[in-house]
């Protein structure tokens, strides 16, 4: 297929476009560049061994993206499927700027799907969160759970994406849509050419340890220790990036086979892993030990939750593979490699 990546040159985008040209497909990149750096473009065509296409501008530019479809299928080479990954995603940013997040968040979705319905383009993985499940569904988070809420603004927007994603496919003949909700993305291609580089302090959980452990950060604080959990630090079901690309490649596959069709999946390991055993994890990963203090809790944080993934397991033919360790190695060898991320152009 030809398959049009939103976000190509982010964390998981840029993940997906090898996973995806290694099944054979082609791909075609889109990205604004607000969140992610040219330079990871050259190192993905060395990994895929070919030159990609990629255009950079906001999908929030309705004209830009209708002229990218329509060129497209003038060219002969319309898209048969979009995955779609753009979008600001800092929790904590999105607090502090709901409008920015709806604005961008839902102004690009909008400008993509026009796009898709106006050039007959019906096939649609998007990028969503387990923060769709809000605070109130029971752990393992399950499909069937109808409630979805979230408690920033940037989860409401996959909330909002997953209905209007799903509104609009319901009126438009022969829409198939996956909806992937994804766990705690982590860890690295293993060739550690390409990782997770977030601008600026990072919120998250192993992009922190990383930074502590190839010194660009003192210490890792522990956002609490007396939650009702096997250490007292919250578990989350961690995943590895690669993982994460494969189900990418699996959703498309699986909605190519079918009738219209929208539908969503967890994609997640089924386990938690603590805040602490993730951090003596990449201990082991690094050979030495990590600094670390333990804090008061994060506002906002679940003690634990996790993923039941039977649905992706049964109907993706898709499971994670890759461990614990594997997620810290990767890491550590991107991070190793690229102390500073990706390079400044
Ligand atoms: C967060 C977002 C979620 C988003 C996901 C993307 C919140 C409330 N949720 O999930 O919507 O989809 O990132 O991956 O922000 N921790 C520390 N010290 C740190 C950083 C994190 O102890 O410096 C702990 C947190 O308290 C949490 C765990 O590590 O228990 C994981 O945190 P994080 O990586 O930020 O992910 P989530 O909060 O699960």
């Amino acid at each position: 297929m030809r398959v049009l990546v939103t976000g190509g040159a982010g964390f998981i985008g840029s993940h997906t476009v090898l996973a995806l040209i290694e099944a054979g497909h082609e791909v075609v990149i889109v990205d604004s560049y607000i969140n992610a750096k040219p330079s990871v473009i050259p190192r993905l065509e060395a990994l895929a061994g070919k030159e990609l296409e990629v255009h950079a501008f906001d999908l929030c530019d309705a004209e830009k993206t209708d002229a990218l479809f329509a060129n497209a299928a003038q060219a002969g080479a319309g898209f048969d499927a979009v995955i779609h990954f753009a979008g600001l995603k800092a929790v904590g940013e999105s607090v502090a700027k709901p409008g920015l997040y709806y604005t961008n968040n839902l102004g690009s979705t909008l400008s993509l799907l026009t796009a898709m319905q106006k050039h007959g383009v019906t096939r649609l993985v998007f990028s969503s969160s387990a923060t769709v499940y809000g605070d109130k569904a029971p752990v393992p988070y399950n499909e069937e759970w109808d409630f979805l809420n979230s408690s920033s603004p940037y989860g409401q927007t996959k909330v909002m994406i997953e209905r209007i994603a799903t509104d609009v496919a319901a009126v438009s003949e022969g829409w198939k849509v996956a909806l992937l909700r994804y766990f705690n993305p982590v860890g690295a291609h293993p060739s550690g050419q390409i990782g997770e580089d977030p601008s600026g302090i990072p919120n998250n959980l192993m992009p922190y340890i990383s930074q502590v452990a190839v010194g660009r950060l003192a210490q890792l604080t522990v956002h609490g220790a007396d939650y009702p959990t096997t250490d007292g630090t919250c578990e989350r079901d961690y995943i590895h990036v690669m993982d994460l690309a494969a189900g990418h490649v699996a959703a498309l596959n699986h909605l190519d086979a079918q009738e219209d069709v929208t539908r969503a999946y967890n994609l997640g390991s089924g386990t938690g892993t603590s805040v602490l055993d993730l951090l003596h994890a990449m201990e082991r990963a690094v050979g030495k030990p990590l600094p670390y203090v333990v804090g008061p809790r994060r506002a906002g944080d679940l003690p634990a939750f996790w993923a039941d993934a039977a649905r992706a397991n049964a109907e993706l033919d898709w499971r994670t593979e890759k461990s614990i360790d594997d997620m810290c190695a990767d890491t550590w060898r991107w991070q190793s490699q690229n102390p500073h991320g990706f390079p400044e152009e």
